[in-house]
C-alpha cells in the first residue's frame, strides 16, 4: 500500500474512531473504499449529481504548465555522464519501498556532525510567531464547545510532547520523527528520520490526544508543535502531488467529482479517469466542498485549534531546515548515526525522488487506461520541477520506448543525476514560485477572492501576506481590466 493510502486510510481511522458522534461521512465512505479497492465501480454520489452553475475555460495541463516556460534545450555537460543512458541497465520492477531506501539512502548525504548547531536568534523569531498567534486569538471569539480541536494529534507522553500534522506541511517526515522519539523514548540520541521507513511511520499506531481529554493535556505538556505552511503553495502543492501525477485514490476522490461538477461537456474519459482536471477546477472544489472535509485543504485552524492549544514552537515549511533544528534543540535531542540535517534540504530532496517515484509507479498500474506511461514519466518529471528539485533546463529525456522499459529505479537514479546537475539554488527556487505563480493565473479572480477568505485566519496568525506579490499582480489586472 502506498504511503498517501496509508497516510489517508490511518488519518481517517483515527478521525473516524473519534468522531463517531459527527458526520464524518467522508471518511467512511474513504474507508469502505480503500477496504473494497478491488470493486472500483462505485455509485456517483449525490453531490456530484449537482448541475455545474458555473462554466469556465478550461486549460490542459500543457496549458497550465508548458505555455508560460521558455523552453531551453538540454545540453549534456561533458564531465557528467549523461542521463538519459542510465535506464538501460536495471529493468527490475521487483524492489520494495525499503529497498529503494536503502539504494538511495546510501547516497544521503551523509557528514560527519551530528551535532545541533543552536540559534539563538530563532528563539525571537519563534515567540514573535507564538504572540502573532495569540494575538489573533485574543481578536477573535473561538467556540470552545465542539472538541474537535487537537483531534489526531500525536502525543510522546515521555517527553510531554504533543504534535498536529498538518498535511502538505511534511507531515509525513514529522511522523517519521515522531516514530523515533516514541521509539527512544528515554534516549537523547533518536533515529534520523530520513532512515524510518515511511510506511512504517505512516502506520504505526501512536498515542494521540483521542485518548485523554484535551484539556489535561494542554497544560500537561512541554512541548506542543505544529508546522504550517503559506496556504496558496500549501493548496497548489496538494494539487501537484495528488493530481498532477497518477493517484489512483485522489483521482477519484478529488479529480473525477471536480471534472464532472466544473467542466462544460467533459469527456467521457475526463469524467472517468480525472486524469486532466485542471488546478482552476480543483480550487473549485475546494471551495465548494473539499475544504470543508478533507484534511489536506482544511485550514490549519480548523485541524489543530491554535487558539484552544498553546503552541509552544510554529514551524513554517518555508523555513523548515531552522525550524526543525529548533525544535531539536528545544527537545534537546541529536540523530545517531553519520546523518545530520545540516543538510536537510539534500535529504528532502532524495526523499521526494524516491517517494515520487515510487508513488507514481505504483498507481500507474491502476490507471493504465487513464494515461500512458510516457505521459506519467513526463508528469513526474514535472512534478520534480515544480516542486524545486530539478532543473526546468533539463528536458524529459526518455522516448516513449525507453520509458515503456523504465522502472522505478531507473527512473529514481533518472532523477537523481538530474538532482545532482539541477545545481542553481536560485534558480530552482525561482523556477517553484513561478509554478505557483502561472498556476494561480488560471484561476478566476473570484475564486482567489474566496481562497483569501477561506483560509484567512491561517494568512493571519501565521504571519502570511494574503496578497503576495503573485495574487496581488491578478487581483490588480483584474481591478483594470473592469
Ligand atoms: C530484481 O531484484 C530482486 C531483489 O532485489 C532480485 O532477487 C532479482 O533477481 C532481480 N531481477 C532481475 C531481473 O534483475
Ligand atoms: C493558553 O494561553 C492563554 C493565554 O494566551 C491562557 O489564558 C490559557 O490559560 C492557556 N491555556 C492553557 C491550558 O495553558
Ligand atoms: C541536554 O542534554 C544533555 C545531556 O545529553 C544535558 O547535559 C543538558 O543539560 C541538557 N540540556 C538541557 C537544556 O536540558
Ligand atoms: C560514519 O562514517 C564513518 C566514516 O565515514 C564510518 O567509518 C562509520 O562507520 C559511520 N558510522 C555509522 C554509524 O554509519
Ligand atoms: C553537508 O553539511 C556539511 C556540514 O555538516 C557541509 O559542510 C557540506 O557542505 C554539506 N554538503 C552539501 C552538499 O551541502
Ligand atoms: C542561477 O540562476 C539565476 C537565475 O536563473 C541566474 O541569474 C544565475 O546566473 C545562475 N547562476 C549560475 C552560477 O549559473
Amino acid at each position: 500500500m502506498l504511503s498517501e493510502d496509508i497516510e489517508e486510510r490511518s488519518w481517517c481511522i483515527e478521525t473516524d474512531v473519534i468522531m463517531t458522534w459527527l458526520p464524518c461521512m467522508t471518511c467512511r465512505r474513504r474507508l469502505t473504499q480503500l477496504r473494497t479497492s478491488g470493486s472500483r465501480r462505485r455509485r456517483r454520489l449525490p453531490w456530484m449529481m449537482v448541475t455545474a452553475t458555473l462554466v469556465f475555460l478550461i486549460f490542459s495541463y500543457t496549458g497550465v504548465f508548458e505555455t508560460n516556460r521558455t523552453k531551453i534545450k538540454y545540453v549534456p555537460r561533458q564531465h557528467r555522464p549523461e542521463i538519459s543512458a542510465i535506464h538501460h541497465h536495471h529493468p527490475n520492477y521487483s524492489l520494495t519501498p525499503e529497498e529503494l531506501l536503502r539504494e538511495l539512502g546510501s547516497t544521503l548525504a551523509a557528514s560527519s556532525v551530528p551535532s545541533v548547531s543552536t540559534e539563538p536568534d530563532w528563539a525571537d523569531v519563534q515567540k514573535a510567531r507564538v504572540d502573532l498567534m495569540k494575538e489573533h486569538c485574543k481578536r477573535h471569539i473561538f467556540s470552545a464547545r465542539k472538541p474537535t480541536y487537537g483531534i489526531g494529534s500525536i502525543l510522546d507522553k515521555n517527553r510531554k510532547l504533543l504534535y498536529c500534522p498538518v498535511e502538505k506541511v511534511a507531515s509525513t517526515f514529522m511522523r517519521r520523527f515522531m516514530y523515533s522519539l516514541v521509539h527512544n523514548p528515554h534516549s537523547k540520541t533518536v533515529t534520523y528520520p530520513f532512515h524510518v521507513p515511511i510506511d512504517v511511520a505512516l502506520k504505526y499506531k501512536y498515542d494521540t490526544t483521542k485518548t485523554i481529554h484535551f484539556r489535561d493535556y494542554n497544560k500537561a505538556l512541554n512541548t506542543k508543535f505544529l508546522f504550517v505552511r503559506e496556504p496558496y503553495s500549501r493548496l497548489f502543492s496538494a494539487f501537484v502531488d495528488k493530481l498532477l501525477v497518477p493517484n489512483d485514490v485522489y483521482w477519484k476522490w478529488w479529480a473525477v467529482p471536480a471534472v464532472s461538477k466544473f467542466r462544460k461537456s467533459a469527456s467521457a474519459k475526463s469524467k472517468r479517469c480525472g486524469n486532466d482536471v485542471t488546478f482552476s477546477e480543483f480550487v473549485k472544489h475546494v471551495i465548494s466542498r473539499l475544504h470543508r472535509t478533507d484534511p489536506h485543504v482544511k485550514s490549519v485552524k480548523a485541524l489543530c485549534a491554535p487558539c484552544e492549544m498553546n503552541y509552544t514552537v510554529i514551524g513554517h515549511s518555508e523555513t523548515f531546515s531552522r525550524d526543525f533544528r529548533y525544535l531539536v534543540d528545544v527537545l534537546n535531542i541529536s540523530f545517531e548515526g553519520n546523518s545530520s540535517f545540516q543538510n536537510l534540504s539534500i535529504d528532502v530532496a532524495k526523499d521526494a525522488i524516491m517517494d515520487s517515484t515510487n508513488g507514481a509507479f505504483s498507481h500507474y498500474k491502476k490507471l493504465q487506461t487513464c494515461l500512458t506511461k510516457f505521459e506519467m514519466g513526463q508528469r513526474l518529471w514535472t512534478k520534480m520541477q515544480i516542486r524545486g528539485v530539478i532543473s526546468n533546463d533539463l528536458e524529459f529525456p526518455l522516448s516513449e520506448q525507453e520509458m515503456d522499459e523504465a522502472t522505478v529505479r531507473s527512473f529514481m537514479l533518472l532523477l537523481d543525476k538530474a538532482y545532482a546537475q539541477s545545481d542553481n539554488g536560485t534558480q530552482l527556487r525561482e523556477q517553484k514560485t513561478r509554478a505557483l505563480s502561472e498556476a494561480f493565473e488560471t484561476v478566476p479572480v473570484e475564486d482567489i477572492r474566496k481562497l483569501t477568505e477561506i483560509y484567512s485566519l491561517d494568512f493571519e496568525m501565521f504571519g502570511y501576506d494574503k496578497y503576495p506579490d503573485f495574487i496581488a499582480s491578478i487581483l490588480e489586472r483584474d481591478k483594470t481590466a473592469q
